[in-house]
């Protein structure tokens, strides 16, 4: 068998068009656009990077984009006075401050401080308490993505076997919320797990977030499973998934490549979350299975 590829750059920028024509359509409503705040403390060239295509992407889709540069040398009370400038201003829908933070500052306290109902990442631990209960909430980018993707590619994902692997509270735990709140049958593996091959041999589904290339290999898949490869690996031969590719396409049903499979998805993730936020700070009605 050789795997579809799940192309998670189209469904993204399918996505990303559907929520720039909703966000449109919000401004007209409201009077003013949705907007996104970005905060990036320091030079890591890659958190640079991010910060500059989630600016042009919230421009691209309608929104308002505020993006604040602080030096790495900045003191843990200046940013936490930006967080509260920011949950109290009214053209801010979404806070996003991109992490990793420099080492001196205290992450927890920084994520603790933003407005549940602002926090786009759907880090606060009031959000995770509201996926882990099936409150209206906000969810992490990157998991969003994942079950969209499956959605797509699977339908109905109720009664499927699926295989989280990774416990991170950004992508397996809430992935495993996910999957579960869509009523899959899930079983969270990690680094502790025993007869990882026997578990993923049992899988309709495989979401593999375990940060090391080509974990995963394809002699351990189902025939016929849909693999979602959340890894991003710099090795020698480039970026790499947590998914032995080669091997896994010739054994899955579906499976999403590194890169352009889930990584497309965070960004437009992000977007759909701050239309929400705005929808919900405006007190206005979105069609969210539409988008
Ligand atoms: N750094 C890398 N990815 C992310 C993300 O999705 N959100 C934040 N806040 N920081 C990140």
């Amino acid at each position: 068998m050789t795997a579809e590829i799940i192309d998670g750059k189209a469904f993204a920028a399918g996505l990303r068009a559907r929520v720039g024509d909703a966000a449109a359509a919000f401004e007209a409503q409201a009077g003013r656009k949705a907007g996104l705040a970005v905060v990036l403390v320091g030079e890591d060239p890659a958190s640079a990077v991010y910060v500059r295509s989630k600016g042009k992407a919230t421009i691209a889709a309608n929104m308002a984009s505020f993006e604040h540069r602080l030096p790495a040398d900045t003191g843990q009370d200046s940013l936490i006075a930006l967080v509260d400038r920011l949950n109290a201003d009214p053209a801010v829908d979404g806070i996003l401050v991109q992490l990793p933070l420099p080492a001196h500052l205290d992450e927890q306290e920084v994520l603790l401080r933003i407005d549940p109902d602002k926090d786009v990442d759907g880090f606060h631990p009031v959000n995770a308490g509201r996926l882990a209960t099936g409150m209206e909430g906000f969810v992490p980018c990157t998991p969003l993505g994942c079950l969209m993707l499956l959605k797509d590619q699977l339908g109905d994902l109720s009664g499927k076997d699926a295989v989280v692997i990774g416990r991170s509270n950004i992508v397996g735990k809430p992935m495993a919320a996910l999957l579960t709140a869509a009523s899959a049958t899930v079983t969270l593996a990690h680094s502790r797990t025993k007869d990882l091959p026997g578990h993923v041999s049992r899988a309709d589904i495989v979401v593999a977030a375990v940060g090391r290339a080509g974990f995963v290999k394809g002699e351990w898949l189902k025939p016929g499973a849909t693999v979602i490869d959340v890894g991003i690996n710099r090795t020698d031969n480039g970026l790499t998934g947590d998914v032995e590719f080669d091997s896994a396409a010739s054994v899955a049903g579906a499976i999403t490549p590194v890169p352009g499979g889930v990584g497309p998805m965070t960004i437009a993730c992000l977007l759909r979350n701050t239309l929400v936020a705005a929808h919900r700070r405006e007190g206005l009605q979105l069609d969210q299975a539409a988008l």
